[in-house]
């Protein structure tokens, strides 16, 4: 389907040098620029379904992956050079920002993060530091390790949690199910939940600024458990200061893709934070997600993951089907519904590579 030429924001021309034409692929199809064919990676490509992550973890925690550049820029590099994708996300983890804000926090083995004195009174959000961002500069560091790696031939996509699910975690204390502590404060303490959401975008901010400047090409927000609100919910509580930081990140000179699960109702109020890519997840046909957004952006997804346990021929069918309902328009990114789970064989996510290449640089899928 014919497009009209692409209009860049002012922000994103003067700061990008564009209308020069961005080097990758990948931040050409963020920009809704044509593309040679679409690109593709992967949520959470550098995770434990790896051999090479094992290896490394074998010898070290989590947390000391994240924290020490040099491991963090290697676990990075291995997976996109091993999928051979268009762009490679920095290895880190979204919890990474709590630290600094005064919340200590595991990761244990089956039971995912802990954080051990949850945020649930106006005290508890007064306390947090938001001075300390500086502290997360490893995460900058291992950027400009995998950027000279790279250089600029595939995208280097840095991340961060949204506020609302940075927020969740800490009321919370872990995952949830029902988010009944979150959404208690949210309802019964408006200006408290205010006043968190406000600390997080503040500390997000600086911490995305360090990662732009240490040559991220792209940011990513990460609003994972967005799917929890209704759609009146999620546009009084959660919106206003999802937009803030969102313009914020642009205003660095970057696309932002904004991305959560379950999101097939919000995604008329997520498009309105004005992000440059809205990440789908796999409950929503992409032709419909797309329509709900709008073409006038950009989006990313939406494969399931488990569709990565299954035979070769459903996997090719799954992929041909995505693509088809991105019609070739341009700014159409190939990923998964979201991240890649434990046990996922790496042989399938090579060939899922290989079919989004193969497919969409024929004339089965013709890019306007
Ligand atoms: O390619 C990659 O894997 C990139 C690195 C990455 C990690 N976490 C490392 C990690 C990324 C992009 C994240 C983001 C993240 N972390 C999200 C948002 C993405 C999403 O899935 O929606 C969330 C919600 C978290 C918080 C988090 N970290 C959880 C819930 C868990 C436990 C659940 C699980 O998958 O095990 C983690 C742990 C974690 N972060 C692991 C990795 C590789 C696995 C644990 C380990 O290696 O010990």
């Amino acid at each position: 389907m014919a497009e009209k030429a692409v209009t860049l924001s002012p922000d994103l021309s003067a700061r990008s040098g564009l209308p020069m034409a961005p080097a990758s692929r990948f931040v050409r199809a963020c920009l809704r620029l044509p593309v040679d064919r679409t690109p593709v990676w992967f949520l959470r490509q550098a995770g434990r379904y790896m051999p090479e992550y094992q290896a490394v973890r074998r010898h070290h925690s989590l947390l000391e992956i994240c924290k020490n550049p040099e491991l963090a820029a290697e676990v990075t590099i291995t997976a996109a050079e091993k999928l051979d994708v268009d762009a490679a996300i920095i290895f880190a983890d979204l919890l990474l920002p709590l630290d600094g804000m005064g919340l200590d926090f595991e990761f244990l083995a089956g039971e995912g993060p802990v954080i051990h004195h949850p945020v649930r009174t106006a005290a508890d959000v007064e306390a947090l530091r938001t001075d300390r961002a500086a502290e997360l500069g490893y995460v900058a560091e291992a950027i400009r390790k995998v950027v000279a790696h790279f250089n600029d031939r595939i995208g280097i996509v840095g991340f961060c949690g949204a506020p609302f699910t940075l927020a969740s975690y800490m009321i919370e204390g872990g995952g949830s199910r029902n988010y009944i502590f979150t959404k208690s404060l949210m309802y019964r303490e408006p200006a408290v939940w205010q006043l968190l959401l406000e600390k997080l975008a503040s500390v997000l901010a600086e911490y995305a600024a360090q990662q732009v400047e240490a040559g991220a090409d792209v940011i990513q927000i990460f609003d994972s458990w967005a799917g929890a609100l209704s759609p009146a919910d999620y546009r009084e509580f959660v919106l206003p200061i999802t937009t803030r930081l969102v313009r914020q990140v642009q205003a660095l000179g970057v696309p932002v893709i904004y991305f959560g699960v379950d999101t097939a109702t919000l995604l008329p109020a997520m498009r309105e934070t004005g992000a440059d890519v809205i990440g789908l997840d796999w409950r929503v046909p992409l032709d419909q997600g797309w329509a709900a957004l709008g073409h006038a952006v950009a989006v990313q997804g939406n494969l399931d993951p488990i569709t990565l346990f299954a035979n070769e021929d459903l996997l090719r069918t799954r992929v041909r089907q995505i693509l088809a309902q991105a019609g070739g328009r341009p700014g159409h990114i190939f990923n998964l519904g979201h991240g890649i789970v434990p046990g996922t064989p790496v042989e399938n996510v090579q060939r899922v590579v290989a079919y989004v290449r193969e497919f969409s640089a024929t004339e089965e899928v013709s890019h306007a």
